[in-house]
């Protein structure tokens, strides 16, 4: 089976408050705000993109994937239908109309589409926006659907004492994960992460933040799958954001590790928040 290879492009989140909240991203995270059409904000920025909408706090409209050519969007497409699933209009301001939303297990909608445009030289501090992850209360068939029906793979699965899955980290491509999924109380949006690169922008980030009087939420520490190195920050509807770097790059036969569920699993260097 076809491995899938896609990028996590944007994210849409809803809010009481979208204008607000996407004014606080546009000054968090260096991004320009623009009003859509539909009520909607657009932020725009460096590697990174969100849209936030008119809606209950902490809940995700949808997310976006892009994956590297129209022939590629065909044949997720393609592959998606075959298995019986059905597909519809995409629902992002982003794409054009060759993209198109799927809902997973959960009820998610995910959108896939294809922009090979370049925003790298959009000025500001690097930091592009790299993974998200869902908390579930039924983990096995969301596993189904991102394994078996898109191709992603999991690197790494975190396990309880007694023998239960607790987390899956997938990917698409050489990142170790682009997408999280924990078991949790209900089904939920939990966090997303901009991945800076190198450390040093850790240090640049956080000192930025402070300027602006946002403060970290949790870290600076090292996650065990990954690897990488984080702090969380809290956007005004409690959203966690995640500023990463170094996250761990692999190669397609990497085979899938196992983890205890701990707080140091989560935190390396220190205190962590499991989610159930
Ligand atoms: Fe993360």
């Amino acid at each position: 089976m076809s491995l899938l290879t896609a990028n996590l492009d944007h994210l849409a989140v809803n809010s009481p408050n979208p204008e607000s909240i996407a004014n606080f991203y546009g000054r968090a995270m260096q991004m320009q705000v623009n009003q859509g059409q539909a009520g909607e904000y657009l932020c725009e920025g460096r590697e990174r993109r969100m849209v936030f909408y008119p809606g209950d706090a902490k809940t995700l409209r949808y997310f976006a994937w892009n994956v590297p050519s129209a022939e590629a969007l065909a044949n997720l497409r393609n592959r998606i239908e075959d298995a019986g699933i059905q597909t519809r209009p995409s629902l992002s301001p982003f794409f054009d109309d060759t993209a198109f939303t799927v809902t997973d297990p959960d009820g998610h909608n995910l959108v896939v589409g294809c922009d090979a445009s370049d925003r790298t030289r959009t000025p500001g501090l690097p930091a592009r926006l790299q993974h998200f992850a869902f908390g579930t209360t039924n983990i096995q068939p969301m596993l189904d659907f991102y394994e078996t029906t898109l191709g992603m793979r999991i690197s790494d699965n975190v396990f309880a004492d007694d023998g239960t899955l607790r987390s899956s980290f997938l990917r698409a491509g050489n990142e170790h994960h682009i997408l999280a999924i924990f078991v949790a109380a209900q089904n939920a949006f939990d966090h997303h992460c901009y991945e800076a690169g190198e450390w040093n922008l850790i240090r640049d980030w956080a000192d930025f933040l402070s300027e602006q009087d946002i403060l970290l939420d949790w870290g600076p520490g090292r996650h065990g799958p990954g690897n990488n190195l984080f702090f969380m920050i809290r956007d005004p509807d409690t959203n966690w954001l995640e500023i990463s770097a170094e996250l761990e790059l692999v190669t397609e036969d990497r085979p899938t590790g196992a983890w205890q569920h701990r707080e140091k699993t989560l935190n390396s260097w220190g205190k962590a928040y499991l989610r159930s």
